[in-house]
This record gives structure tokens, C-alpha cells and sequence, in this order.
């Protein structure tokens, strides 16, 4: 079995030596494996790359792939991983920094869990037995752990705890290979939220390990000010994306909502408020079961033509179930309370919120059920 340890450099030339040394150490604990180091160097100006060749002469694992220029380490990763797969046949790779912020020691425990059976194995900062540095300054670390938590959370893969680790084995076969890399969308730092999301996605089994992200003792870091702009940018862009159907669903509440007070308001006039409760709950639903089917859930609209009006009796029969409860409250609240345009209205928001709650469980749950892929 192949691995491949895909490691990104700039500037790293003290570093990786040490890294590389440390690194062919640890392969002949796993005698069972066949290794190999890929270096992935952004023509970094230091000699870099020339430390690599020096050490390409006494190892013959030592692969370097060399960069016209500086381009991101997402991007410097996927040249990596396109590398590995094709050129080198590996069916694991392994992501690693240069800088010995990643420890060879946690190394040997993300590789014993290869045979455990798991797609990707997360080299984690935020399980139990994990650590950032203690040296680092309180706002950098509650950047980092907030950092993870927001996307976790926004992006609803509660099972990643450390988002935005680069300390990473992934397997390739049925998994890095089904990856589209053009569909990724940062360049950057950011990449490694883009496979998390495009894992989980394709359910894949994650594991993650502690580890002990070190500091940098050599080198300067090359994260750049952009980094937290392009992760929060990044994240949104799923967000919004996922949640399409959500937001627009939200927009035609609102409109069914301000449809179903005017009308209602407008119709008081003329009818008693518990009968104009019930036309103007007609008209909003009218108004919502359109705009739902022909726009929010558009890509979910598992209505064909024929099972359109069997649905629309459907959707029918149970909006009516919060429009008559509610003209029976309007109703009782009059009797309590006397007729009043605040009294009645009052009825009317209470109904609405119960109605939200209902129909939006139906809606997502039976008549717009996401299909499943
Ligand atoms: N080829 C190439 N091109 N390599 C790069 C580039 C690039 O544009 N940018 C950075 N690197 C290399 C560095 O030389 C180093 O080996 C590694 O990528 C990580 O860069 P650092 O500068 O050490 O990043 P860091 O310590 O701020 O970063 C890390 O941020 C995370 C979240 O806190 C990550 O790399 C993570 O692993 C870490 O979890
Ligand atoms: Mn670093």
C-alpha cells in the first residue's frame, strides 16, 4: 500500500530537512507501507528546493515538484494530490506543514488508524488530548476555535470538530479521486474547509486524532492577512448556497404574511374577523403554494403534472388545519375580550406563528421532501 506525505513549502529550507529526516524515521515503524515524500515548493527564494535535491540524493522516496511561483497552498496541495495519484499510484495521502508545527510523533498516530477503515483522518486540534499552543495570544486562539465552530455550525457538520486543520490522511480510491478539484473553491488557506465540505457531502467516515499543533520555531509563517476573509467569505458561500431554498421560503412567508393581514383587515370590514381570518388565510395560502412550488422549492418539486392537483388537495386539507384553529381562537378571544382590531389581530399573529411552525413541517417534510440523491 502507497502513501504519499504531500508537503507544501515556502521558505522552509532549515525546516525541511529536519522535517524529512524525522519523517523517514518513522516509515520503518510501519514496514507494511510503502512511503513517499512530496514536496510541493512554491519557488520558494531561500534554496528550498535545492535543500530537497541534496536530500533526493541520499533517499530515493524523495519526490519535488516544483512551482513557477508562489500559488496558494490550496492550490499547491491539488498540483500534490493530482501528482500523487497519477504519477505515484498512491491510495493514501497524507497533508503535512513544513514547519514542525506538525509533529512526526502525532504522525505515527494518524497513520495507525489507516487500518481502522476510515476515509479521512483529521489530525485535530479541539478533541480531548489535543492542543494549540500555549504560547499563543488568547484572541488567536479563540479565533481559531470560534473560527471552527462558526463553519461547523453554519454549515451543519457538528461531526468536524477542528475545521481547519492542514494535518490530514485522506484514502484516494472512492474518495480523493471522486473529487472534482475545479469545484474547489479556494486557492488559499481555505481549501481544506472546501474538501471537509465536499467529504461530508459524500459521507464519507472521518476520524479524528488529537495532536499537538506546535509553534513555529524556524521561518516565518506565511499566513496571510487575506486568510480569515477568504475562510469567513468561503463559508457564506455554502451557506447561502445550501440554504437557497430556506431564505427564499422565508421571503415568501413574509409576503404570505403581509397578504394574509391586509386581506384580513380589508375583509373585517365587511365579515366578522373569524370569517375574515379564513378568507384571508385562503388567499395567503393560494399565494405561498405558488410562489413555493414555482420558486423556493423549485429544485425539490417532486410535483408532476398529474400529481399537481392531488398535491395542491393535499396542501390544502392541511393549511386549513391552522386557518380554522385560528378563527376559532379569534372567535373565543372576542367572546373573552371584546370585539377590537388589536384583540382580533392579536389572534391572527398567534394563529400565524402556529401556522409558520405547521406548514413549514409539512412543506419540508411531506409535500417539498428533499430527494434524496
Ligand atoms: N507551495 C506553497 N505555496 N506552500 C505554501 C504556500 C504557498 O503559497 N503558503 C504556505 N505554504 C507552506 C508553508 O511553507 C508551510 O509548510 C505550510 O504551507 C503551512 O504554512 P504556514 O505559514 O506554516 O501556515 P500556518 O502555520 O499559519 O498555518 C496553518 O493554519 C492552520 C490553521 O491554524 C495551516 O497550514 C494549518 O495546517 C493549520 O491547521
Ligand atoms: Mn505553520
Amino acid at each position: 500500500m502507497k502513501i504519499v506525505v504531500v508537503i507544501p513549502t515556502y521558505n522552509e529550507r532549515d525546516n525541511i530537512k529536519i522535517l524529512i529526516n524525522a519523517l523517514l524515521q518513522k516509515f520503518a515503524l510501519f514496514p507494511k507501507y510503502d512511503f513517499n515524500i512530496l514536496v510541493v515548493d512554491g519557488n520558494s527564494k531561500d534554496g528550498t528546493a535545492e535543500a530537497v535535491k541534496d536530500l533526493q540524493k541520499e533517499s530515493k522516496l524523495i519526490y519535488l515538484l516544483e512551482e513557477t511561483s508562489k500559488s496558494g497552498l490550496g492550490s499547491a496541495y491539488i498540483k500534490g494530490f493530482e501528482y500523487s495519484i497519477s504519477k505515484l499510484n498512491s491510495d493514501y495521502v497524507v497533508e503535512m506543514d513544513a514547519d514542525l508545527q506538525h509533529s512526526p510523533e502525532d504522525f505515527v498516530n494518524l497513520i495507525s488508524e489507516i487500518e481502522k477503515g476510515y476515509d479521512v483522518i483529521i489530525g485535530s486540534r479541539y478533541v480531548k488530548g489535543g492542543s494549540v499552543p500555549n504560547e499563543w495570544a488568547l484572541y488567536r486562539k479563540l479565533i481559531s476555535y470560534f473560527g471552527s465552530l462558526f463553519a461547523r455550525t453554519a454549515l451543519r457538520i457538528p461531526i468536524v470538530k477542528d475545521f481547519t486543520s492542514g494535518f490530514k490522511v485522506t484514502k484516494v480510491k472512492g474518495v480523493l479521486d471522486q473529487v472534482d478539484f475545479s469545484k474547489i473553491k479556494s486557492k488559499g488557506f481555505a481549501y481544506k474547509m472546501d474538501f471537509i465540505i465536499i467529504f461530508s457531502d459524500m459521507k464519507v467516515k472521518f476520524k479524528e486524532v488529537p495532536i499537538h499543533f506546535g509553534l513555529r520555531d524556524r521561518g516565518t509563517s506565511k499566513m496571510e492577512k487575506t486568510n480569515f476573509k477568504d475562510s469567513f467569505n468561503l463559508v457564506i458561500t455554502y451557506f447561502k448556497e445550501r440554504n437557497k431554498n430556506f431564505l427564499k421560503f422565508v421571503m415568501v412567508g413574509f409576503g404570505g404574511l403581509f397578504t394574509d393581514l391586509l386581506v384580513f383587515n380589508i375583509s373585517n370590514i365587511f365579515v366578522r374577523s373569524a370569517t375574515a381570518s379564513i378568507i384571508s388565510g385562503s388567499v395567503a395560502m393560494l399565494f405561498t403554494f405558488t410562489l413555493n412550488n414555482f420558486w423556493s422549492f423549485r429544485d425539490r418539486k417532486a410535483i408532476s403534472f398529474r400529481m399537481l392537483f392531488p398535491t395542491f388537495l393535499f396542501y390544502v386539507a392541511s393549511s386549513y388545519v391552522p386557518i380554522l384553529l385560528r378563527s376559532y381562537l379569534i372567535h373565543q378571544l372576542e367572546v373573552v375580550y371584546g370585539e377590537s382590531f388589536l384583540i382580533s389581530n392579536l389572534g391572527m399573529m398567534l394563529g400565524i406563528s402556529f401556522g409558520i411552525i405547521w406548514n413549514f413541517t409539512v412543506y419540508s417534510k411531506i409535500i417539498w421532501k428533499k430527494k434524496n440523491a
